[in-house]
């Protein structure tokens, strides 16, 4: 028999491509999403792609009648990943109250019909946010590195989220969890049919690029070319979604077959290599043939300079490795926003 993984959040972004690899790896997904920031049809695709339509639930996870009853007819549940949660940073400095209810409130309500119901494996959407702007010395960042003030109430509700855990896990011993913490997740499923759908105006570099490009948006605005970096603009470390897909089937197998060396394990996704705005608007050029308007604009408020993955522990202790390459990544991306325009 097929072992059932609850995803939450999976209609959104990295929620929809875990389901498709889930799903071809051999589990039953069912998916909870009130599709506050997604659209239905990633259903749809997920079922496209695989050819199997994933269960799915559409309510709040902060709602604790409508969890309950979930779980309550869902006794078969071998294991949840929620990614259900708010992501943008800079609403969450304006609404603080937003991101600390939906985040924690929703995380709080899982895990306690886990305890209630006995689901003993939880894989948890982290950010490498909670590393802020790390030290020279800790560059390339490892999960060693100090955990530093959270520079939003966005990046406060993953530091929350994980000491949430770290405490229950004490008293609840069953309990066993991965956090993973994300870098700066990029580029669409290789047959366009899923990809990331901001709503409204996109915060994020790669929808703003992409979309800038099909003619949605006058110009790219590179925030700040005066950071200490080689060419002057920050650096980030950019996974392709579909990599990080499979580290969460990865660390579901982990979980199930009791390969977990303790009852919190947390790892670093990303790909090793630090690249700039101005590298990935170059390599999107190289990738496409497309011409990127961009111009450069003051720092972004809240940016941190420069941040980079070590990954070493994901890869000998996960025996996972990012395959895809930038440029890979950034045409997946481009594919991806043509499709969606029609163009
Ligand atoms: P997303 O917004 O595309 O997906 C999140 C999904 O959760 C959406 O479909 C949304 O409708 C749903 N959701 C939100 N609150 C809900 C609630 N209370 N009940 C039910 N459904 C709810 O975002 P994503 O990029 O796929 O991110 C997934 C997770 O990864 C989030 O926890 C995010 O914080 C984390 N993360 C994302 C990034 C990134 O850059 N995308 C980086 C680090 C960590
Ligand atoms: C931020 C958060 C991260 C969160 C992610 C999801 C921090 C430090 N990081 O990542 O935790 O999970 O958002 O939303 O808070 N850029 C431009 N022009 C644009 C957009 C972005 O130049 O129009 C630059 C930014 O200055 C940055 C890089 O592109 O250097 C990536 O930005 P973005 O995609 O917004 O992600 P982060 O800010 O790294």
């Amino acid at each position: 028999m097929k072992q059932k993984i609850l995803v939450t959040g999976g209609a959104g972004y990295i929620g929809s491509h875990t389901s498709v690899k889930l799903i071809e790896a051999g589990y039953d997904v069912v998916i909870i999403d009130n599709l506050s920031n997604s659209d239905v049809k990633m259903i749809d695709g997920i079922e496209k792609i695989t050819g199997v339509k994933p269960e799915f639930y559409e309510f709040d996870l902060c709602d604790i009648h409508k969890t309950k009853d979930f779980f309550s007819k869902n006794t078969d549940i071998k294991a949840i990943i929620h990614f259900a949660a708010y992501k943008a940073v800079g609403e969450s400095v304006n609404l603080p109250l937003k991101y600390y209810h939906n985040n924690i409130a929703s995380l709080v309500n899982i895990i306690q019909n886990m305890i209630n119901f006995k689901v003993e494996n939880l894989v948890f959407s982290s950010s490498c946010t909670v590393y802020g702007q790390p030290e020279p010395k800790y560059l390339p960042v490892t999960e060693d590195a100090p955990v530093q003030p959270a520079g939003s109430p966005y990046g406060n509700t993953k530091q929350i989220s994980e000491e949430i855990i770290r405490d229950t896990i004490i008293s609840n011993k069953n309990l066993k969890t991965i956090a993973l913490r994300y870098f700066n997740p990029i580029g669409a499923h290789k047959s366009a049919i899923i990809g990331e759908l901001p709503i409204g105006t996109p915060n994020n570099l790669i929808p703003f690029l992409t979309q800038t490009v099909a003619g949605l948006r006058d110009e790219l605005s590179v925030f700040g070319n005066d950071y200490n970096t080689p060419d002057g603009s920050a650096i980030r470390d950019y996974i392709d979604v579909n990599d990080l897909a499979e580290a969460h089937v990865i660390a579901i197998e982990r979980l199930i077959n009791d390969k977990n060396k303790k009852n919190f394990e947390y790892f670093n996704l990303g790909t090793g290599n630090g690249n700039s705005v101005l590298d990935v608007i170059n390599t999107f050029e190289k990738a496409t043939g497309k011409k990127v308007n961009y111009k450069i604009v003051p720092r972004r408020e809240g940016d941190i300079e420069q941040v980079w993955a070590d990954t070493s522990f994901a890869n000998t202790e996960l025996g996972w490795k990012a395959k895809t390459s930038l440029g890979e990544s950034l045409l997946s991306a481009w594919n991806w926003e043509k499709k969606v325009r029609g163009l």
